[in-house]
């Protein structure tokens, strides 16, 4: 929900800029127990000034696919393809860009508040000295004065204190750890926030502060954000539109309102029915079985083990992807390319249900 209290907009305004557009991204780890293939095809475009949701279980590859965005993956992963296009058609590829055009690009063009951040910063350095660290390199010619006189810019504009600039990191509260993450992701006003997982280790109330600091810097610099998390709550509240990932592929992508009120892809659906509501109070639904290991993935569609509608189709085939002329998109048998449903063949065979496990824990 917006600061005034209406939800946000189910796209950002008419014919949106693309800001990101992500193209068959695939990210590979060569383990010593084999290949996990943490990115599999991954395809999404992130509109300017929108604010984007990804979830997943645990493991689904979220992380991953943000650090390959920011060329961060480090042996024994390997981005294998895809590319990702800042600024629209013929803007700049994330992911051809050499060491030295990638390190001008990170926190410029597209900045990443990791996973964890908090614990990121230097407990021997200022706050201050830190985020000048992060900036000296992109402005060279800039005096030291107009160097503090950003950073302190940036201090304010998460709430906090100028004199924080002179503290280290454990004079602050997690909250206050977090916005100071958050500064130095504005910094230099970059187009494209990621934001992974940005609230999970504060309690609720500073969790909600620190949400409502995110989307007042990101309206006021006009950048899109990736929100990572698992909190479906959250996500209603804050994003505009919701991409759910499984076993390392994206397997819907809608407004946050066709999300929370009509979800297609048969995980989407389970995920959606297991968040507490008023008329079953108490009463959570689970998604039957476990989610797969990556290294050992299910032929077809990687869900079907789990599905309650799997065909016999889904079991040797791979979904190709279904757009809705409204722009949401599935992977999915049970709907056409422009994501109608299609009629189940009678012989529908009903998943073998392994388990049951809760799907909100972590
Ligand atoms: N450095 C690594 N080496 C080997 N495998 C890795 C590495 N990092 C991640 N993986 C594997 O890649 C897969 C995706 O991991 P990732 O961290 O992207 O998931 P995630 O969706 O962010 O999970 P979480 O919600 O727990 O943060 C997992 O199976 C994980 O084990
Ligand atoms: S493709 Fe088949 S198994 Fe996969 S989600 Fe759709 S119905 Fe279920
Ligand atoms: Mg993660």
């Amino acid at each position: 929900m917006n600061r005034n209290g209406s939800s946000p907009a189910p796209v950002p305004a008419s014919a949106p800029a693309p800001a990101l557009q992500v193209t068959d991204l695939q990210v590979t780890y060569y383990t010593d127990s084999g290949r996990v293939k943490a990115v599999d095809g991954v395809n999404l475009t992130l509109y300017s000034g929108e604010r984007l949701g990804l979830v997943g279980e645990s493991g689904c590859g979220k992380s991953t696919m943000a650090l390959a965005l920011m060329r961060m993956i480090k042996p024994p992963g390997r981005i294998e393809a895809g590319s990702a296009i800042v600024g629209g058609p013929g803007g700049m590829d994330l992911l051809k860009l050499n060491e030295e055009q990638i390190l001008n690009a990170r926190l410029s063009t597209v900045s990443y508040i990791p996973q964890g951040a908090m614990n990121s910063l230097n407990p021997v350095l200022r706050v201050g000295a830190q985020m000048l660290d992060a900036m000296r390199a992109h402005l060279p010619k800039a005096t030291k004065e107009e160097l503090n006189e950003r950073v302190e810019h940036a201090l304010e504009s998460v709430e906090l204190q100028r004199n924080v600039f002179r503290m280290y990191p454990h004079e602050l509260s997690g909250g206050m750890k977090q916005r100071v993450c958050i500064a130095i992701g504005i910094l230099l006003s970059p187009k494209v926030i990621i934001a992974d997982e940005p609230t999970s280790a504060l309690d609720v109330v500073v969790q909600r502060q620190v949400m409502e600091t995110i989307c007042r810097v990101q309206e006021k610099i006009g950048a899109a954000v990736i929100l990572i998390g698992h909190d479906m709550g959250l996500m209603a509240q804050i994003t505009n539109r919701v991409a759910v990932m499984y076993a390392g592929k994206l397997v819907e992508l809608s407004t946050v309102r066709e999300m929370f009120t009509d979800p297609l892809h048969p995980y989407a659906q389970a995920l959606i029915s297991s968040l507490p509501n008023l008329e079953n109070k108490g009463v959570f639904q689970s998604i039957p079985g476990l989610a797969p290991s990556l290294l050992r993935l299910p032929s077809g569609c990687v869900f079907h083990p789990r599905c309650q509608h799997a065909m016999d189709l889904c079991k040797t085939v791979v979904p190709r992807q279904s757009t809705t002329p409204s722009g949401r998109f599935v992977y999915c048998h049970l709907y056409d390319e422009h994501g109608n449903k299609v009629k189940q063949p009678e012989t529908s065979t009903k998943a073998q249900v392994q388990q049951k496990v809760p799907v909100t824990g972590r």
